[in-house]
């Protein structure tokens, strides 16, 4: 039998359109602008409106997708949406991003909770559903709208997050499109990064709702772990260091980014960096990212990119696509 591959052939990104400066933050919190850039690199973060829900961010920037695709909304024969905000417990954003795009067909749709890794982790499961001939036309989305789950009094957290979308389209090919994906998990350190509110006990502390982060842990854990995924990756691919032509990097720390790139030998111009715009959207920084590095033309087509992505969890996980 011939073998099918998933390539990528359409992205999709939305922000919204309130920023939140880090001036705007120095108003809330005692914080400064010079902090944030220095131990962050972000300057703005991007702020959902009150009447936006998750599926909504989603909806626009899988309508960008799926257009850019050249696809029609029917052609699509599975939704998968990577969020850690979903819209409600259930049903899934992804059935409610379907009925939106009003698809109705025979797709599949569901979620994927990773957090920040969640789309890496989507990318991986598309790209099995096509290869295994269960999907031909694949709806990858990162949607989040994190400024609901932060605590607007902890300086530590609410610096860093924001909200957006970001999406891509995969379908069947002859040629290898994604070249592999690898990914992991370690559940020893859920205290480290969490949300701990949940249904699972009767829970009625209010700040059991938003995220707790013991960043400088989380901080030496991500550098330490995307290293490792960088070279299990080109080991996996028998690929050099220099045939990585772009890194499109998980965007929740500039200086996380910078270890990365020099794990890779890759300079600063081969990395897709919007951290400082957008801050951590989570399983949306790197869908939205890659939009931004093919829209402005610096991903080319026959591009080698490494796409890597660490959170909450620990999930991990990395993506190595040939465009
Ligand atoms: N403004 C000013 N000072 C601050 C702020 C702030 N916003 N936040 C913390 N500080 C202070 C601290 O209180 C501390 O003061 P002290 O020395 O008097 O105790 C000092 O700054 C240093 O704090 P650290 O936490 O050690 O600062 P660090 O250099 O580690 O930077 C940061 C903090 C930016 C959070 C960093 O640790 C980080 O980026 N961590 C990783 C985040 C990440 O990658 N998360 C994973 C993905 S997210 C997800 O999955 C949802």
């Amino acid at each position: 039998m011939k073998s099918v591959y998933a390539k990528l052939i359409g992205t999709g990104g939305y922000l919204p359109e309130k920023k939140l400066s880090n001036k705007d933050l120095e108003k809330v919190v005692e914080t400064s602008h010079d902090w944030i850039v220095e131990r962050t690199g972000i300057v703005n973060r991007h702020i959902a409106d009150d009447s936006q829900a998750t599926s909504d961010l989603a909806l626009i920037a899988a309508t960008e997708a799926i257009k850019s695709a050249g696809l029609k909304n029917n052609d699509i024969d599975l939704i998968l949406v990577a969020t850690t905000t979903p819209d409600q417990i259930f049903p899934s954003t992804a059935c409610i991003l379907q009925q939106k795009l009003k698809i109705n067909n025979n797709c599949a749709a569901f979620d994927m909770q990773a957090v920040c890794s969640g789309f890496v982790y989507a990318l991986s499961i598309a790209d099995s559903f096509i290869k295994a001939g269960n999907a031909k036309n694949v709806l990858v989305v990162g949607a989040e709208i994190l400024s609901r789950i932060i605590n607007w009094h902890d300086r530590t957290t609410c610096i860093l997050f924001g909200d957006g979308a970001g999406a891509v389209v995969l379908t069947q090919h002859d040629k290898p499109g994604i070249l592999s994906t690898c990914l992991h998990s370690n559940g020893d350190h859920v205290s480290l990064l969490q949300v701990p509110g949940g249904i699972g006990k009767k829970d009625l502390d209010p700040n059991h709702q938003f995220i707790q982060m013991r960043g400088n842990e989380v901080f030496k854990m991500a550098v330490n772990t995307l290293g490792k995924i960088a070279d299990e990756t080109l080991q996996k691919n028998s690929i050099k260091k220099e045939d990585i032509n772009w890194l499109v990097p998980h965007q929740a720390n500039l200086r996380i980014i910078k270890a990365t790139a020099k794990k890779l030998a890759l300079g600063l111009d081969k990395v897709i960096i919007t951290v400082q715009d957008q801050g951590n959207t989570s399983s949306a920084s790197v869908p939205l990212a890659l939009h931004t590095g093919i829209g402005d033309g610096r991903i080319k087509n026959g591009d080698i990119v490494l796409l890597e992505a660490f959170g909450g969890g620990f999930t991990w996980g990395s993506a190595l696509l040939k465009l």
